[in-house]
């Protein structure tokens, strides 16, 4: 692929994939504060904590992206913001790939259903989780959650307030 041709589509992902969320939070936030159940669910991804698809460096950095955007979120919105983190889900997300059912079951044994990822995110949705993985992103959750002293299940809410609200290293 041209240079010219990768950075046209890059753009257009890192467009999509960061300006959707953003915009849909900002738009809806005045709206959401006045509920008292009101909840933000965002779409990361595992490559978003462990980029191990080298083929999709830019879709990897948008869910990391994704991924800190809504840690960073949660005390100064005043609504609470879940992440799910799927791993491989056999979607018709690889519509336009050489391959479309790479991300089937017949291509990869580990892809879960989306009947299979339902059935293993209501659970810690209902329970309040704010960090929800499946299938192998339940692990790789659950380190980063304990590398990071708890950011992702909800104990940096006290640290992300501080370094929002007095110190900006401008970085
Ligand atoms: N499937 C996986 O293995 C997997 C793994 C990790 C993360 N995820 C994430 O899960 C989320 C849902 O994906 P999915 O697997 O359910 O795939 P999907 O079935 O292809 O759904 C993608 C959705 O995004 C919409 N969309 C695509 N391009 C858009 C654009 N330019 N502007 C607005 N909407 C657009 C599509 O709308 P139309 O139907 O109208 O085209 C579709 O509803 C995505 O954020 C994806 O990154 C998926």
């Amino acid at each position: 692929m041209a240079p010219e041709e990768f950075l046209e589509k890059a753009d257009q992902e890192i467009y999509i994939n960061t300006h959707g969320p953003m915009h849909l939070a900002l738009h809806f936030l005045s709206h959401l504060r006045a509920k008292p159940h009101a909840v933000i669910i965002n779409v990361s991804s595992v490559l978003g904590f462990a980029p191990f698809a080298l083929t999709n460096p830019v879709y990897d950095a948008t869910k990391a992206w994704l991924h800190f955007w809504g840690i960073n979120l949660r005390v100064p919105l005043e609504v609470k913001v879940v992440e799910i983190v799927p791993p491989t889900v056999a979607t018709d997300l690889h519509r336009e790939r050489e391959d479309p059912d790479d991300n089937k079951k017949s291509s990869n044994p580990s892809t879960l259903s989306v009947d299979e990822f339902i059935a293993e995110i209501s659970k810690p949705l209902e329970n309040g989780d704010e960090t929800i993985g499946a299938g192998m992103g339940v692990s790789l959750v659950h380190q980063w959650d304990v590398f990071m002293g708890g950011a992702s299940s909800g104990n940096l809410h006290l640290g992300a307030a501080t370094t929002i609200g007095v110190v900006d290293h401008g970085t």
